[in-house]
């Protein structure tokens, strides 16, 4: 069944099938797609309807070097301030494209039909649009919203199962943050949620609810979004120190170490964290570390050092509660000998 949910003023995400919905929601005048080879290969008929524009896989095509021989693809097509870009794809593609479209020609609009869990509960929602600059993920960027975000579900079903997952750690990331209700719903389902598109799609509706109601509040990252980073400090470390792990993956051991590191802060009781790391277990997302607990501090405070910031570590209280906690270094690599 077809859903909507309103992300702000300016952005809409459909649920539902996406050719249909692109038939509806896409304006009138000259679109060109940016997607994958992948999503080309599997989707010909979404993909090639368009003028589109190929860009490469993996993060380190995730560069300004992409984006700038997509503006000149732009540029040789004709691409003007009235050209709607539609970004087909995964996290990957959609920061591509929203970068691209935001600062060509000082921004044009666009949309997005997110083809990856991760993209559909995260990656695509929320306004922020980036690129990688040497080892820094997401340094460049802008915050500017889609027009439109198209999640179809069915798109999954030719989704690697480990990306699946991947994406599902964020989805357990939303439930810990903001609603215990989804995290119940998780347990219950456990690995038979892979088998049903329904249970799903609810899946991926409430953590997108829970994303958007902190987007609302906090469109900048100024406070509150920064919750959003639950597992994400430690999980980009590990995700530095080794290539064996995704995004999700590594967001899925960040979450384990930090709600076991709360257990002896005296912020979380130590049976939570147990429902934590077995709904994460059951969902298929292996906890084992990758890495030494050494290389990954390594990594946390080189990155630290690099950015001159204050480590924030987004701690959970309770299922459905978390908290934004500044530490020095020390005090991190305390928590964690
Ligand atoms: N802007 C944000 O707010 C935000 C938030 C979270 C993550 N991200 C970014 O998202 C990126 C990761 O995104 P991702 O996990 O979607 O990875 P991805 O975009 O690399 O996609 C993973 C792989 O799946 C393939 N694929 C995509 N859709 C498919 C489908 N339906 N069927 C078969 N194959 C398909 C892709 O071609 C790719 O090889 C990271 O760069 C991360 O920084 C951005």
């Amino acid at each position: 069944m077809e859903r909507i949910i309103q992300i702000n003023q300016t952005s809409t995400l459909y649920v539902g099938r996406a050719e249909e919905l692109l038939e509806r929601v896409l304006p009138e005048g000259r679109t060109v797609v940016i997607t994958d080879a992948n999503i080309d290969r599997l989707y010909p008929n979404l993909v090639r309807r368009f003028e589109h524009i190929i860009v490469g896989q993996g993060e380190v095509c995730k560069s300004l070097q992409t984006v700038e021989r997509v503006y000149r693809e732009l540029m040789a097509m004709g691409a003007d301030r009235s050209t709607f870009i539609l970004g087909i794809g995964g996290g990957i593609v959609t920061d591509i494209a929203g970068y691209v479209a935001a600062t060509y020609m000082r921004g044009v609009e666009f949309g997005f039909v997110s083809t990856t869990l991760l993209g559909q509960v995260d990656a695509s929602i929320g306004g922020k649009n980036g690129v990688n600059v040497a080892d820094y993920k997401n340094m460049v960027g802008t915050f500017r919203h889609p027009r439109f975000v198209i999640a179809d579900v069915e798109m999954l079903r030719t989704l690697p199962k480990r990306e699946l997952r991947a994406g599902m750690a964020e989805i357990v990331k939303s439930a810990i943050i903001a609603d215990a209700e989804l995290f119940g719903r998780l347990e219950r389902c456990g690995e038979a949620i892979y088998d049903s598109v329904e249970d799903m799609q609810e899946a991926m509706l409430g953590a997108v609810a829970v994303k958007a109601h902190i987007v609302k509040k906090d469109e900048r990252e100024g406070g509150v979004r920064r919750l959003l980073n639950l597992g994400h400090t430690l999980g980009h470390a590990i995700e530095k120190c080794t290539h064996e792990v995704n995004h999700g993956e590594a967001v899925a051991i960040g979450m384990s170490l930090v709600a076991h590191a709360a257990v002896r802060r005296d912020d979380l009781g130590e049976d939570v964290a147990e429902r934590i790391d077995k709904v994460l277990m059951q969902l298929g997302l292996k906890l084992e570390m990758p890495v030494t607990m050494t290389e990954m501090l390594r990594e946390v405070k080189y990155d630290k050092k690099k950015k001159n910031n204050t480590i924030r570590l987004i701690v959970p209280k309770r299922i459905g509660k978390c908290a934004v906690v500044e530490m020095s270094f020390e005090e991190l690599e305390q928590l964690f000998k």
